[in-house]
């Protein structure tokens, strides 16, 4: 038997995933970057078994047990099978191809909320897989077979999704672009507004915008390839105050094609807006102040929970103002601020 256990973290795209040219290999029509967060808070865990013994493979998440029909998972057990059995194997591994596996996987905040979770379940699925496989050399572009989002998961700090040209997405890959202290003590601060399942899943969201959208086409052809370039550059020039506005501007790009789309896909929620208008508000006076440095950007998922990333220096200032202006329904834990890359969660009232 043997087993192996895995933790792989959430990341937030700061330029967004949103639509496949590609529906069953997973291409998506624009390259994305995101932020993978650090393995303290957010994260899903994952133990995969491979036994002689087992009679049939298996599946629990978070703890209950579902069906290994699902095709994306399938994906990606056939593929990390298929390169198993292309190394070269020494005698006893011919077998191990066909013992039946065991994974269990769980993740430590809510499931399907818009927090990312398939990126960080997947991305762990994979690489857990790869382990006990002994699959070796680039695993992003299986566990984007699980879920695009997820192969950004594979690899710490910044990282850009390269959507790739050929058509059997060999070079749609993701690739680390900066180590996750480039802009140094900046801050996470994950503000719940709602942890129950989003309405539209972003597969069915993202298939309704490419359909319907003639914005999206706007996104495709003329917006997001340029913003990508821009990111790039602020990255590069460790420019933060044309990273927050590039973080905001496609967060809202993206938000502006869902709500383009027929029926519209809808995932900010009353307070989500609220919260976008508080971080405008307080951009505002620190651009008035001249302290660019210290401005704060948001960005939305599908689904209503902000995602803010803050500088360390107003980190606290920033928490006092949100939980003042949202009383939260649960207190945050004292125990559980924010350090580093570690998200504080919040739960807003509405
Ligand atoms: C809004 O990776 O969940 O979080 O590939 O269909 O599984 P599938 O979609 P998924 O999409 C996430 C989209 C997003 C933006 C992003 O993470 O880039």
């Amino acid at each position: 038997m043997r087993t192996v256990t895995c933790a792989a973290p959430v990341n937030i795209a700061v330029i967004k995933y949103w639509g496949k040219r590609d529906e069953r290999l997973i291409l998506p029509v624009n390259d994305s970057i995101s932020f993978t967060l650090s393995l303290d808070e957010m994260y899903s865990k994952t133990t995969v078994s491979i036994s002689p013994t087992f009679t049939e493979d298996k599946f629990w998440l978070n703890g209950k047990e579902e069906s290994l029909e699902n095709p994306r998972i399938q994906n990606c057990l056939k593929e990390i099978r298929r390169r198993a059995s292309k190394r070269k194997l020494e005698g006893s591994d011919e077998d191990v191809l066909n013992w039946h596996v065991h994974i269990c996987s769980a993740n430590n905040f809510p499931t399907a909320a818009g927090l990312a979770s398939s990126a960080a379940g997947y991305a762990c699925l994979v690489y857990a897989l790869g382990q006990v496989y002994g699959v070796e050399g680039d695993l992003s572009s299986i566990a984007r077979q699980g879920s695009g989002s997820a192969c950004r998961s594979v690899h710490g700090g910044l990282v850009r999704w390269y959507k790739g040209e050929m058509e059997d997405g060999t070079d749609s890959f993701a690739r680390p672009i900066a180590p996750a202290n480039h802009f140094p003590n900046l801050r996470v601060i994950i503000c719940v507004a709602n942890d129950g399942r989003k309405k539209t899943g972003s597969t069915e969201g993202m298939r309704r915008t490419v359909q319907t959208s003639r914005l999206m086409q706007y996104r495709i052809r003329e917006s997001v390839g340029l913003r990508i370039d821009s990111m790039m550059q602020a990255i590069k020039e460790k420019n933060w105050s044309a990273f927050c506005d590039l973080t905001i501007a496609d967060s809202n790009e993206m938000h502006a094609v869902c709500q383009d789309s027929f029926p519209p896909c809808i995932y900010m929620s009353d307070t989500s807006h609220a919260v976008a208008s508080l971080v405008h508000q307080y951009n505002e006076i620190q651009i008035s102040k001249g302290n660019l440095n210290n401005k704060v950007c948001y960005t939305f998922d599908a689904g209503p929970n902000a995602c803010l990333f803050v500088p360390g220096a107003v980190a606290n200032e920033m928490l006092s103002l949100l939980l003042r202006t949202f009383p939260p329904s649960s207190p945050p834990n004292a125990d559980n601020f924010i350090r580093g890359m570690k998200p504080q969660t919040l739960s807003l009232s509405k």
